[in-house]
């Protein structure tokens, strides 16, 4: 049996690339506008950062990580990273970015891992675009960062994309409605599903969001999370909404959204797109105030998101919104005989000096075939080249489009072609 990719991956093809370079190229630029700067963190980390960062009963690191020895320490392991914020925060910290500036806005594009059953929209390895705003407590900023994705979104020309906003609470009204939860749940107990019957005293807030339908049901009446929010939460949840109001964010306030990852505090939230069924989440993300303390730092308020590259594309695609992308060459260059070939190979390699794309077969085969060829890869602009033509000093420049011909000087048809093709 061949070796075949691991379960949940995937490979990207060239006529796959062109889509995946335009959305980063987007991404790129609203980065920029936005005053976002790019950064690469290693693929993986030593496990206890994410241990400390996402919490050990959230699923993403009781259940989904790719953990192995680091081969250096007995005891010691590292991990695939299964989301970058945790790295940020830590590149944060060992590059002492706190003591250099008062606001840091990072962003980043690449792999995560994460060990899940795969499904449509849901992959082991999966690519985030994310970014992360550090040293702002600021409503403000919290509606910004959901302002960006949209913004991104808007530009895409995507549509029916739902806003759901919650606040999660802080250390200070958290463990009072957890507590509420708890006592809530606890008669229900026998019947919630293995998996929150599991977090009922560890995670309890995420039996909020479990999909199945018992459990669902079971949550009808909870305490909600709004009415236990602390002054300063409710405060800053009110002005979140006033600020995306003012923007004219069409958001949809979800008391029931808590986000897979411990790290959060106050707002919630993510982008959904429906049709993309179980995995309908594109983006999410919110306040992570807690942080940067939590992995040895000083106090720092931050938020960020991330939103899932593969679901984009596959809304993008859904909607009929990817553009279409051709990777077909320019020019070919037919060559009949082998003096005629090393000049053509000259004349290529001055066309490609312009950054021009163009080929040659260099087989020698038949005119006949070599003008099937460069017809089968759309070149624009053949150049035949023989040993006749070559006793001239002279080539044919044929026009694919419309089958005409011309006879140029060989000095000279280099830059004839390179000027059209670049439309000079
Ligand atoms: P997350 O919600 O775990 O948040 O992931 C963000 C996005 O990544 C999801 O909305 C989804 O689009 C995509 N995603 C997650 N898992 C998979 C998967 N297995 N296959 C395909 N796509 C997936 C975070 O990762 C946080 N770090 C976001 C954040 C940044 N919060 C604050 N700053």
């Amino acid at each position: 049996m061949a070796i075949q990719k691991p379960r949940g991956t995937q490979d990207f093809l060239p006529e796959q690339i062109g889509n995946w370079n335009y959305i980063e190229a987007r991404m790129r630029n609203i980065c920029k506008s936005y005053g976002f700067n790019e950064i690469r963190t290693p693929i993986f980390e030593e496990t206890s950062l994410f241990l400390r960062g996402i919490g050990e009963t959230t699923d993403v690191v009781s259940k989904e990580m790719y953990s192995f020895p680091t081969g250096d320490k007995k005891e010691q392991t590292y991990t695939l990273r299964p989301e970058n914020t945790a790295s940020a925060v830590r590149a944060y910290l060992e590059n002492k970015i706190y003591g250099k500036e008062n606001i840091t806005k990072w962003f980043y594009i690449g792999p995560m891992f994460r060990h899940d059953k795969p499904q449509a929209g849901r992959y082991r390895q999966f690519h985030q675009f994310g970014a992360e705003l550090l040293g702002n407590p600021s409503p403000l900023a919290d509606s910004e960062i959901i302002c960006m994705i949209l913004q991104l979104f808007k530009d895409f020309g995507l549509e029916d994309l739902q806003v759901e906003l919650n606040s999660v609470g802080c250390p200070n009204c958290r463990p009072e409605y957890r507590k509420k939860l708890i006592s809530f749940f606890e008669s229900k107990k026998d019947k919630l599903c293995p998996d929150c019957l599991s977090r009922l005293y560890k995670n309890p807030l995420r039996i909020l969001d479990c999909k199945e339908e018992t459990c669902k049901e079971l949550s009808i009446g909870a305490p909600a999370i709004h009415e236990h929010l602390c002054d300063e939460c409710k405060d800053h949840f009110e002005q979140v909404k006033a600020y995306l109001t003012a923007a004219h964010v069409d958001f949809h306030v979800n008391p029931r959204l808590v986000r897979g990852l411990d790290y959060y505090t106050k707002t919630a939230f993510e982008v959904q797109y429906a049709p993309l069924g179980a995995q309908s989440a594109i983006a999410g993300g919110g306040r992570y105030d807690g942080l940067v303390e939590e992995l040895g730092g000083p106090a720092t308020p931050a938020i960020g998101f991330a939103m899932g590259m593969e679901r984009v594309l596959l809304t993008l695609e859904k909607q009929n919104l990817l553009p279409e992308t051709t990777i077909d060459p320019s020019v070919f260059i037919v060559a009949l005989g082998e003096r005629a070939q090393i000049e053509a190979f000259k004349v290529l390699q001055v066309i490609r000096g312009a950054y021009c794309s163009a080929e040659m077969d260099g087989q020698n085969k038949s005119m006949k075939s070599q003008l099937k060829y460069a017809n089968k890869i759309h070149a624009k602009y053949v150049i035949i080249l023989g040993d006749d033509e070559l006793a001239r000093q002279e080539a044919i420049i044929r026009y694919m489009e419309t089958g005409e011909q011309e006879t140029v000087p060989l000095t000279e048809v280099a830059m004839r072609v390179i000027s059209m093709v670049k439309g000079c």
